[in-house]
């Protein structure tokens, strides 16, 4: 079915419930729209998808993802331009291809780039009078898979089940963020799932992300799982420096550091503004002494849901260490700013990275 021009039934839910919305009051992730895609793998192919109302799935205690851990997702956000006329999907081509890479690291039937690309901009555009218009505050959404059989043992599923849900949300942290180094527990080791966007992965860090919360962080900085050397990513997003003027984050080129749409944009606005970019090894001691000497004048966050998230402490072993004022950071408020414009049309979009829905 996925390379005809893809056929779609929806069902509209009977009653809205935007109107119950509370929009002063928006806790992320905790607000639904009203409907939801649902399109099933089964037989060896993708069947026809649905919009339908949102509501709870039944499952066989046997799904085989809630054993096996089969299940992966991304995030992605929809805005409306300022004069609501447009919706606007940013770089869902790149959350496409990660998804798709996912799905093979995952043993998981692939889903054509064009076809999810094609099912995320119907879906918001059905639930498009759900996207807020205020500052700051976009249509998330939530494209995931896992797998349904309902099986004991250890094999790949034959059956899948891929959904589509949105929820309105305003900032993931609502302040500058503190984070701790992390040189116990590991996120990913080389061979590993650290590249896919797979639930486990998530799971697994609620432990250690707990601890670092018990002593007042945010989240972890993770890093190496052989030395615990060098920086990799944070929590909820991959994380980025400005060292004496340049650009540093730390190398995709393992396979335990996801690749970010939001850190991309960073880096490929940061080239075209002329700043010196690197990508490579970051190592812990660099970051310690960095910030230290000053020659680490800004450090954030880049995530779907974190957008551009300062970070005001880091945290290692016992010391505490504050990095400069948030008002003094050139380059990331002035990213943050910009990338923002992109996503709500208020800027050209000259890199052609929105898509109109
Ligand atoms: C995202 O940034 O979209 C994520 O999936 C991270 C999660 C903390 C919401």
């Amino acid at each position: 079915m996925l390379n005809e021009a893809i056929s779609m039934k929806i069902t509209p839910s009977v009653k809205s419930h935007i109107n119950e919305v509370d929009w002063d009051n928006l806790p992320f992730g905790k607000v639904f729209t009203d409907h939801m895609l649902v399109m099933d793998y089964n037989n060896g192919k993708w069947q026809a998808p649905e919009i339908m109302p949102f509501g709870n799935l039944s499952l066989h205690p046997a799904t085989s993802a809630i054993h096996y851990g089969q299940s992966i997702f991304e995030g992605m956000k929809a805005n409306k331009s300022e004069d609501g006329e447009k919706v606007i999907l940013f770089r869902p081509d790149l959350n496409a291809k990660r998804f798709k890479e996912s799905c093979e690291r995952m043993c998981m039937p692939v889903i054509p780039e064009d076809v999810f690309v094609e099912l995320i901009r119907k879906f918001t555009e059905v639930e498009s009078n759900w996207i807020p218009s205020r500052e700051g505050y976009s249509l998330y959404l939530r494209p995931f898979l896992f797998a349904t059989d309902d099986f004991i043992g250890i094999r790949p599923s034959e059956t899948y089940k891929f959904v589509i849900f949105a929820c309105p949300v305003g900032a993931y942290y609502s302040e500058p963020v503190r984070v701790k180094i992390e040189e116990h527990y590991t996120r990913a080791s080389r061979g590993g799932v650290g590249r896919a966007k797979t639930a486990g992965n998530y799971g697994a860090a609620l432990y250690p992300a707990k601890q670092g919360q018990l002593q007042g962080f945010h989240q972890l900085v993770w890093t190496d799982g052989i030395e615990h050397k060098y920086i990799e990513e944070s929590g909820t997003m991959n994380i980025v420096f400005v060292i004496n003027g340049v650009l540093v984050t730390p190398s995709e080129e393992s396979d335990t550091i996801l690749r970010g749409t939001t850190k991309r944009s960073v880096i490929e606005v940061a080239e075209s503004w002329g700043m010196k970019v690197e990508e490579r090894q970051v190592s812990v001691e660099e970051v310690v002494n960095g910030v230290k000497d000053g020659s680490i004048s800004e450090a954030f966050g880049a995530g779907t849901a974190a957008t551009i998230a300062h970070i005001a402490k880091i945290g290692f072993r016992d010391e505490i260490l504050d990095l400069p004022a948030i008002e003094t950071r050139t380059f990331s408020n002035k990213v943050q700013k910009y990338l923002d414009d992109l996503k709500t049309g208020k800027v050209e979009d000259t890199f052609g990275w929105c898509v109109i829905v």
